[in-house]
């Protein structure tokens, strides 16, 4: 891949807490304008690389260069490229949400006249318009992330991460989250956004990375990381209750494949998914539930908890 189209490259990223290796030799590479998912279960090391390729963390071992200029010498300029939304919101819930847009506004050293510019025109951008006077403390859980966000793009950046932006949220919200993420993305903005969702990274990422216990393990387009597995899954479940699961490149050989499973199962073939896809890497599951639970398209939600 070409440097000039990279966007988000880090090198061999390493961070430790203690004895715990909370990201282990991480290297990866976020192309400009794409939208890229970090799928992995809770305590992968998502959140901790997150802050090291936004300059909050400053990593033990390794390199990371945004849009070209490395993250630890040029780090005012790197803020600049960079917006943040965390996974817990860092609004101050007693103020109201103009008075929180206009606190982050001057935070990015814009100037008073330009910060009020900005607010009527995202106000406008993110139908904001009717809440501009209510405290922050009164907002839904998706109208927060709402104005979360638009407190992290009143600087127009470049890049724009999102730490776990829908967890919690119920589905309209998220489908309101959705929306706006991808029309940022449409608009340019590349977005890195981390997630425990497998809907979500199959549905919103061009491409998506597989994190597990600090590492990579996989990465391409959900197509691609389906098809490394198999693209159909045929499951039988024993007259015991044990479930068990074989990959198959299309809907024939699994077909095929269900005569050799012995008569007294219950066989069900389906498309395979990105649990899948972690399964079979790690032999166990992303354990959240595929989200929402049950949607058109989808088996039964897998008995995630
Ligand atoms: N400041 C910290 N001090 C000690 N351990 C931490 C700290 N931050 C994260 N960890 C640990 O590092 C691992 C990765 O955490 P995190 O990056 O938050 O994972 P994720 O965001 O994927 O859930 C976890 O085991 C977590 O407990
Ligand atoms: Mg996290």
């Amino acid at each position: 891949m070409a440097d000039e189209e990279s966007m988000i490259r880090a090198e061999g990223l390493v961070k430790r807490f203690g004895d715990l290796v909370a990201v282990d030799g991480l290297s990866l590479d976020v192309r400009k304008g794409e939208l890229y998912g970090f799928l992995g279960p809770n305590g992968a090391g998502k959140t901790t690389t997150v802050r090291m390729l936004t300059t909050m963390e400053i990593p033990d071992e390794g390199s990371i260069a945004i849009d070209g200029l490395d993250a630890r010498a040029r780090v005012v300029e790197v803020r600049r490229l960079i917006g943040v939304i965390q996974q817990h919101n860092s609004l101050d819930k007693d103020l109201t949400v103009r008075e929180n847009l206009l606190h982050h506004a001057l935070m990015q050293n814009l100037s008073f006249k330009e910060a009020k510019k900005r607010i009527e025109e995202f106000a406008g951008i993110m139908e904001l318009q009717d809440r501009m006077e209510t405290k922050v403390d009164k907002l839904s859980g998706g109208w927060k992330k709402k104005v979360s966000i638009a407190c992290s793009i009143m600087h127009r950046p470049e890049i724009l991460f999102m730490d776990e932006p829908t967890t919690g949220l119920d589905t309209q919200s998220r489908n309101l989250l959705w929306k706006l993420i991808r029309g940022l993305n449409k608009d340019g903005t590349t977005v890195f956004l981390t997630t425990h969702y497998i809907f979500e990274a199959e549905s919103l990422c061009d491409r998506v990375g597989i994190i597990n216990k600090g590492r990579l393990i996989a990465e391409g387009t959900p197509e691609e990381l389906k098809r490394r597995v198999g693209a159909f899954a045929l499951v039988s479940v024993g007259p015991d209750g044990e479930e068990s699961v074989s990959y198959h490149p299309d809907s024939a050989s699994a077909r095929a494949a269900s005569a050799d499973v012995p008569p007294d199962s219950s066989i069900s073939i389906r498309p395979t998914n990105l649990e899948d896809v972690f399964l079979e890497l790690t032999g166990r599951r992303i354990r959240c539930t595929i989200f929402p639970p049950r949607c058109s398209g989808w088996p039964t939600a897998t008995s995630a908890t």
